[in-house]
């Protein structure tokens, strides 16, 4: 069938909406009708071919949520008409899968990165039947249309505003599940959260749902921090004007107990670490554009934890669900973060993004009715 895309021709290029043709779906694969996509940073990384990204043209696009319009026939848990949300691919077979970890399959990086199915094949081509790199996170929905995997696609319920909810599928899960799943954050401990982006204010809302009653949010851009307090933050730091580990000291002398890093930053992670309690624990989100260098030997009389984490250890079939479950509870209200842009102002909404202007921005792709 003929869809329209935007793709990415080269390296660090604009975003092009180009007429293409979308194979049916495989046996194990559904087709669904993108009604909006969220825009996540690592969209930025693979256009910049920084991390594990495909070759091009590729069409990006890995937080799309929509409705389900053909089913593989191998596929028995989804309808046609379901509201789904698209998260990232994972086989659902290997050992590290089936001991409730998908975020870290052995097919990870074929499965989200390899810009094409595990076979090699693609489902995206030109006109003239030149082959396009796709199946970014399985699905490439930065379309009207996009083919996924059924492992991927999380139904969602009905009464859900569906226009919003294709970032649960990547970067709002990332950071709530740090929190939720991910440490497990105490009620009435401290947390520190640094980059209050689209991931960070997650965490900080998650954060605050479970009850931390200190919650620290430090970034560069004053906006976001005024509005991190609007969130739920106690306390906040600009790190361009204060110094972080003595600000943090004079608020909990004992340092903190759980920390949470998106900037993936050399600076701020030994910040961090400078900062936390003993035992505490630090997790890192953010894919760092540098090698990290830290000074260990501190680490040894302090009992620290540090993970390096992937979609916030998230089980998608179960967390997105919850996750709508808090929102509508109103535990949640992940839609304050969210601009939305229509699907040709996608370069606009990417500069936005990449500026620090919008939170999440949201392109709207396809009409539904509720
Ligand atoms: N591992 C995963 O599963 C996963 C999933 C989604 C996103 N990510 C990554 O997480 C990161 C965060 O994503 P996002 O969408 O929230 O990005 P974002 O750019 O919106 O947020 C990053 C924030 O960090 C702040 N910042 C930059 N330098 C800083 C500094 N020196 N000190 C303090 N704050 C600083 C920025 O002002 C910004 O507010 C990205 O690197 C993204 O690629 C990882
Ligand atoms: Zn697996
Ligand atoms: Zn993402």
């Amino acid at each position: 069938m003929e869809i329209t895309a935007a793709v990415v021709k080269e390296k660090w290029s604009n975003f092009e909406l180009t007429k293409v043709v979308l194979d049916q779906p495989k046996s194990d694969e559904v087709l669904v009708k993108i009604v909006a996509t969220g825009i996540c940073h690592t969209d930025m990384v693979a256009r910049d071919f920084i991390m594990g990204a495909p070759n091009f043209p590729v069409i990006l696009g890995h937080e799309g949520a929509g409705i389900i319009e053909s089913v593989g026939a191998d596929v028995h848990h989804l309808n046609v008409g379901d509201h789904v949300v698209l998260t990232y691919g994972y086989c659902g077979e290997c050992e590290i899968c089936r001991s409730g970890n998908p975020a870290y399959c052995h097919d990870f990086f074929q499965r989200n990165f390899s810009g094409a199915r595990v076979d090699g094949s693609h489902s995206h081509h030109y006109h003239d039947a030149k082959a396009i790199h796709d199946n970014f996170f399985s699905q490439s929905s930065f379309a009207t249309y996009a083919v996924a995997h059924k492992n991927n696609v999380i139904r969602v319920p009905k009464d859900a505003p569906l226009e919003i909810l294709g970032p649960l599928g990547c970067g709002i899960q990332t950071g709530a599940g740090a929190i939720i799943n991910s440490l497990r954050v105490k009620v009435g401990s401290s947390v520190l959260i640094t980059g209050t982006g689209a991931v960070g204010l997650s965490a900080l809302m998650a954060a605050k749902a479970s009850s931390a009653t200190t919650i620290i949010a430090v970034d560069i851009n004053d906006e976001r921090l005024e509005f991190s307090k609007e969130l739920g933050a106690t306390h906040t730091i600009n790190s361009l004007r204060e110094d972080v580990s003595q600000r943090i000291r004079e608020i909990l002398p004992n340092g903190v107990q759980y920390g949470v890093d998106t900037t993936g930053r050399n600076e701020v992670i030994n910040n961090i670490l400078s900062s936390l309690a003993p035992v505490g624990e630090l997790v890192c989100i953010g894919v760092a554009r540098k090698p990290l260098e830290l000074e260990t030997n501190i680490f040894l009389t302090k009992g620290y934890k540090i993970k390096f984490i992937n979609q916030g250890d998230s089980v998608p079939q179960e967390f997105i669900p919850k996750l709508i479950h808090m929102y509508q509870g109103g535990q949640f209200p992940f839609n304050k973060l969210i601009k939305k842009y229509a699907f040709q102002d996608i370069n606009q909404a990417i500069e936005d993004s990449e500026k620090g202007r919008t939170i999440k921005s949201v392109l709207l792709i396809g009409n539904y009715n509720n």
